[in-house]
């Protein structure tokens, strides 16, 4: 019998300086697709997947993830008074009675590893998903209901992976697997050369972790650039208990990056009931002209 799953934790302190000036001063979780931030999307796949704990991870300059948040009630007011009914609804229940917020300070950006470890107060003894919100993933059912559902029929961790262009290998976690056994997961390196690669199979932000990683986190040093890597904690867990790795269903967005950001912006407002009909002419109308010069 597996455990439910009922915190998800979101760490939110980096800097996201890949996305500077724009990330100076908010959060870049912040960052719209459409008319959505990019934590919301994360909220809403991790409710999806049975998540009844929100716990955040946040650092400086992320204030605006947590009044996000928050009832409005002065807004909600402004709404009802002037009947912008659909907008009054956008705003409410974005967190459904019964989901808890939690934020925890990263006090110093040590590496995703130490962001994971500073939310053990809040998860306790159970098994918890990691969820990165610049990692956008479009698919029904959402990416964690996928890895629960996968986790549901043999235990274990579950990082969730994506095959990638050999010479990005030094962006990712990578992972080599062992196919005779569900995919366990055998070795994970984080970001190597293509050289050392042990495969070009990437680990992207979806983890499904059991809590023993907290005691491996407490006892793992510096890794890769100077930071305390979660991959290096998992690769700990893994000489204890079986780590799988699950290649997810669904489209990935690398909203961490311009490019991925953009493809994103494309993709989701080319399906927005608001834009999509419109902006799809847009867009076949300026592929014509680029097309033409
Ligand atoms: P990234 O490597 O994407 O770093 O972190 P970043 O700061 O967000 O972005 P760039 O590379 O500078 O543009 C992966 C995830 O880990 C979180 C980040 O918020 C992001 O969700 N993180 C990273 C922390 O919460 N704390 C840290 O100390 C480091």
């Amino acid at each position: 019998m597996t455990r439910p799953i009922t915190a998800a934790v979101f760490p939110v302190a980096g800097r996201g300086t890949r996305f500077l000036p724009a990330t100076k001063a908010s959060p870049k979780e912040m960052l719209p697709i459409v008319d959505k931030p990019l934590i919301q999307y994360a909220v809403e796949e991790a409710i999806e997947a049975g998540v009844t704990r929100l716990v955040f991870v946040t650092g400086s300059t992320k204030r605006a993830i947590a009044d996000h948040f928050d009832i409005d009630t002065e807004l909600e007011q402004a709404l009802t008074r002037a009947g912008k009914n659909d907008l009054l609804r956008s705003i409410q229940g974005i967190v459904p009675k019964g989901v808890t917020c939690i934020y925890i300070r990263q006090g110093e950006p040590l590496g995703l590893g130490h962001a994971v470890l500073c939310a053990r107060p809040a998860v306790g003894n159970e098994p918890f998903f990691v969820h990165l919100a610049d990692d956008l993933i479009k698919g029904a059912p959402g990416c964690l209901t996928q890895m629960a559902n996968e986790y549901r029929e043999h235990g274990g961790s579950v990082v969730a992976v994506e095959t990638v262009p050999p010479e990005n290998t030094s962006s990712y976690g990578i992972v080599a697997v062992d196919a005779a056994d569900r995919n366990r997961v055998t070795r994970i390196v984080e970001k190597p050369a293509p050289a050392e690669a042990p495969s070009n199979s990437a680990v992207v932000g979806r983890y499904l972790l059991m809590p023993e990683i907290f005691d491996k986190l407490e006892n793992t040093g510096k890794g890769a650039g100077g930071e305390i890597q979660l991959t290096d904690g998992i690769a700990d867990l893994m000489d204890d208990q079986p780590v799988y790795a699950y290649s997810f269903d669904g489209i990935r967005y690398d909203c961490g990056s311009k490019l991925g950001y953009l493809q994103a912006t494309l993709a989701y407002g080319l399906e927005h009931p608001d834009t999509g009909t419109e902006f799809r002419e847009q867009v076949l109308a300026l592929a014509d002209r680029l097309r033409n010069g």
